[in-house]
Order: C-alpha cells, then sequence, then structure tokens
C-alpha cells in the first residue's frame, strides 16, 4: 500500500457503478497515487447485485487504470480507512441536495476519527443527473441506459431483469 496521503478512499454502494462513478474515479486516479473503491456490502439494503458482482463490474470497468483496486467492506467506513493506513475519503456532489447528506456523512467520519478527511469532487454536468438507482429503474421498465453505464454492467442489468 502507498503512503497515507498519496491513497484515496472511494466508498459507495455501486450497485451497480455508473458512468459517473466512472468518471470521478478516472479523475482521482489522476490526482493520487492510488484509488481504492471501497464496495459496501450491505447485506440490509437488499442490492440488486451482490457484493462479488459489483466488484466484478468496477474491476472489468477500470482495468485500464493501474492504480485502482477495488475492495469490498462492512462496519464503519473509518474503521476499514484505519485498517488500511488511509486518510482521504472521496465522495462525489452531484448537485447542492447531495450536500446536506455528504456533509452530515463527512462530519460523522471526522467526530470518530479525525485523522479522515473528506474530498468532495463536484460530478462532471453531463452525470449530474445520474444515480445507480435511476439507472435500475429505467433498465427494469426497458428503458436504454447504454449511454449511462460501462459495457459490463449493460449485460449484467440486462440478464438480471430479464430473470426477474
Ligand atoms: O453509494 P452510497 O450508498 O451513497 O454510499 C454510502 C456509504 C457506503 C459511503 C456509507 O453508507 C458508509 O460509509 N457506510 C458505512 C457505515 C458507516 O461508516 N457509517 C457511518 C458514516 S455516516
Amino acid at each position: 500500500m502507498p503512503a497515507s496521503e498519496q491513497l484515496a478512499i472511494y466508498p459507495g454502494s455501486f450497485d451497480p457503478i455508473t458512468n459517473g462513478h466512472l468518471d470521478l474515479i478516472r479523475r482521482a486516479s489522476k490526482i493520487f497515487h492510488h484509488v481504492v473503491v471501497a464496495t459496501l456490502r450491505h447485506e440490509t439494503k437488499d442490492p440488486l447485485f451482490t457484493t462479488e458482482e459489483r466488484m466484478e463490474m468496477i474491476t472489468q470497468a477500470t482495468s485500464d487504470l493501474p492504480n485502482v483496486s477495488v475492495d469490498s467492506f462492512d462496519g464503519l467506513l473509518v474503521d476499514y480507512a484505519r485498517e488500511h493506513g488511509a486518510r482521504l475519503i472521496l465522495r462525489g456532489i452531484r448537485a447542492v441536495s447531495d450536500y446536506e447528506y455528504e456533509l452530515q456523512m463527512a462530519l460523522m467520519n471526522r467526530q470518530l476519527s479525525t485523522e479522515l478527511e473528506t474530498l468532495f469532487i463536484p460530478a462532471s454536468e453531463q452525470y449530474s443527473y445520474l444515480s445507480s438507482r435511476i439507472v435500475k429503474e429505467v433498465s427494469r421498465l426497458g428503458g436504454d441506459v447504454s449511454a449511462l453505464v460501462p459495457a459490463s454492467v449493460l449485460a449484467r442489468l440486462i440478464e438480471k431483469h430479464s430473470n426477474l
């Protein structure tokens, strides 16, 4: 693992990863020596994709980025960051409406660990409306989401919804 100042953790549900997430990962990979995309194993949130499926899709979508790795975690994010010697958490902000929730999480994480800093990265404008939830809904109802998700995700979404 690289030195803590050079290591950034990008946590999320990624159910599934979208082009908006991917855009942020690409931009972050140019700034930090190493970016770990950390997928939450939240069994309670009833995700469409299993943790393994979500990790596989992220791994495929980031295979051209050598300084990006994919992992999963459960429990507190601050504990995961501490275990990996990381001090930076990245979160994307799409619109002002994201800010309140993100600030709440960032401040709670700082309360839990003063060593941890959260960096907010503005989403690119073409993805500012995009979310995993909306992608799943449109796909489930037969809409075309091919411009919104990586190819690996598109195939799995179609497969998943044809089996539902
Ligand atoms: O993609 P999401 O669902 O917005 O990601 C949310 C995530 C995974 C970053 C957040 O739920 C999280 O960090 N969960 C781990 C539990 C935790 O540490 N909670 C306290 C922070 S408020």
